[in-house]
């Protein structure tokens, strides 16, 4: 393929680290200038969120769990580029925590663990050991809303860590024979705190109307390939008769083809978003998914029935 059998040249402008931002679009608008190609701007949270429209059916409106190293968001897509934004982390990302907790103990030390994300490393480790051998405090229960926070989480986990260190005389730099205890105690604190923010949002969409009564959730974002987080969220989709939808792991993580899908559903949806003067598009590196609405959240004050995650 040449740049010439392209309909249009699509683009992440936001949000992101400047500096990437501006290699991607410098070059986007220099082929944009050879081939006399539409620019169509992307927003990269967005094109995660759409993600699963290329791998299943499903139709506008549903809810989105984006979960990663970067981003933990609830929002519910109305269409290709209208979203509203029910809560999002107010601290770190999980994707970030598990990689702390993952380097914490020690795990790239293991052989089957160099070359693997942290990730990975903890969802590994944990299948062996026992989620209720540590436990790790629920996050925000004092606020009836849909943000969430790994930060607490995150320095209790590596209080339990120094304490075993300590009480089995091990050096900081090795592994503790317990690590599969801790990882699967911490995969599991941080399952909950997702799974009740999940629920509080199916909720405030059933009183809010956001969705249809049929509701589907997409969760997408390289934490959204854990299994362990996923069957626990199938758990709570089950309980509000909602289809979980999670698209392949090689589409979670960051991506192109999810820019390139994303550029051609605004391509087709039958609106114009090509820029109307490419060399004036410029980089945003903050900027929203969508109408923020955590108030609304907040002010619904939803009490939640208890869940049963294990
Ligand atoms: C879409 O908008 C751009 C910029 O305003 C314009 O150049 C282009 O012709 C429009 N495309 C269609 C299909 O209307």
């Amino acid at each position: 393929m040449t740049v010439h059998d392209v309909d249009a040249v699509a683009v992440t402008v936001e949000p992101g680290l400047a500096l990437c931002l501006k290699v991607g679009l410098d070059h986007a608008k220099s082929l944009v200038r050879l081939s006399g190609k539409p620019l169509i701007p992307i927003h990269h949270m967005q094109a995660h969120a759409l993600t699963a429209r290329m791998t299943d059916r499903v139709d506008f409106p549903f809810l989105v769990l984006l979960i990663s190293g970067g981003h933990c968001l609830l929002t519910v897509a109305r269409d290709v580029a209208d979203f509203v934004l029910l809560g999002e982390s107010l601290d770190d990302a999980p994707g970030e925590a598990f990689d702390k907790i993952a380097r914490q103990l020690n795990l790239k030390n293991l052989p089957q663990f160099t070359s693997v994300s942290g990730g990975v490393a903890i969802e590994t480790m944990a299948s062996q050991g026992d989620p209720k051998s540590f436990d790790l405090p629920l996050m925000l229960t004092q606020v009836r809303t849909c943000d969430f926070s790994f930060s607490g989480l995150k320095s209790q986990a590596k209080r339990i860590i120094a304490h075993e260190e300590k009480r089995q005389g091990v050096s900081r730099d090795d592994i503790l024979p317990n690590a599969a205890d801790i990882c699967a105690s911490f995969q599991y604190g941080v399952l909950k705190h997702l799974a009740r923010r999940v629920q509080r949002s199916l909720l405030f969409c059933e009183l809010s109307g956001l969705l249809p009564k049929h509701k589907t959730l997409v969760v997408s974002g390289g934490v959204g390939s854990n299994q362990f987080i996923r069957s626990g969220l199938q758990k709570v989709c089950d309980m509000y008769s909602t289809q979980l939808i999670c698209p392949p792991p090689r589409l979670c993580t960051d991506n192109g083809v999810m820019i390139a899908w994303n550029g051609m559903e605004k391509l087709l949806c039958g609106k114009n978003f090509s820029a109307a003067d490419p060399e004036a598009v410029d980089f945003q590196p903050k900027s929203p998914i969508g109408e923020d609405i955590s108030s609304s959240v907040r002010d619904a004050a939803i009490k939640l029935s208890p869940l049963k995650l294990l």
